[in-house]
């Protein structure tokens, strides 16, 4: 269910505002009936008109994307940098990123025009497990190890518990790949995290959101996710499991 104000914006008619005043203009009708309540909800099979022409609802789409580095999790950039639509032109419904990677970040990105759903998936009392993969400048001890999975403190408080786990450490080049599972979704997080104990990252990819994975995925690739992907994704988020 979803507020009327918000289907109607959401449609393209006008903004969120103006179709408020639509609504208390009596120019609104659901199932024909003139609605003139703000807090009115309505859900996918009623039918909404605005001055009696009828309101097109989008169909909800849901993509997986293998962001590539150097994209903005963004559907527009002020300076033209490429963002994460330009490789959706395909799809005509409005989608946005879920969440956000970094500009240098590669990896897992869902891509739908479902805010609710996005909602979920982002809400911070959800948190969906994400693993990433760090490429960090210095080998991290086994007591940063866990320091990094037991909490650290960043300037917006600590760290939720994580996973952390050494892939490989190259002590010629003095470099480690270093795998970090968080549910937490704070800006930079994972960067500021091996920051704290003075390693930088050098290359970070998202490589699994829940359940979802890149298997078989090169940067740029795109897939639709199914029905029933989307139905565990949301299970997931508000039960904190696949049941
Ligand atoms: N943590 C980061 O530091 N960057 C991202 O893009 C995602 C998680």
């Amino acid at each position: 269910m979803e507020r009327l104000q918000k289907v109607i914006a959401q449609a393209g008619f006008a903004s969120r505002r103006k179709a408020e005043q639509l609504i208390i203009e009596g120019k609104v009708t659901v199932n024909g009936k003139k609605v003139t309540e703000l807090g009115t909800k309505v859900s996918g099979s009623d039918k909404v008109e605005v001055g009696g022409i009828p309101v097109e609802r989008e169909n909800k789409v849901y993509y997986l994307f293998y962001k590539p580095r150097g994209v903005i999790s963004a559907v527009s950039d002020d300076k033209n940098r490429k963002v994460v639509t330009d490789y959706f032109q395909f799809v005509e419904q409005r989608i946005f990123p879920v969440g956000r990677l970094d500009y240098d970040t590669s990896g897992l990105l869902i891509m739908t025009n479902d805010g609710e759903f996005s909602n979920l998936l982002t809400h911070p009392r959800y948190g969906v497990e994400k693993t990433y993969l760090a490429r960090i400048n210095g080998i991290p001890d086994r007591q940063i190890l866990k320091k990094l999975a037991t909490g650290v403190k960043l300037e917006d408080g600590m760290t939720a518990p994580a996973r952390v786990k050494e892939i490989s450490a190259d002590k010629k080049k003095q470099r480690a790949l270093i795998e970090i599972t968080i549910h937490e979704g704070r800006n930079r997080q994972v960067r500021r995290m091996f920051e704290a104990f003075g390693f930088q990252v050098q290359k970070l990819r998202r490589e699994r959101y829940g359940f979802l994975n890149l298997n078989g995925m090169n940067a740029g690739d795109i897939r639709e996710l199914s029905a029933h992907e989307v139905k565990q994704l949301r299970t997931l988020a508000e039960t904190g499991s696949l049941r």
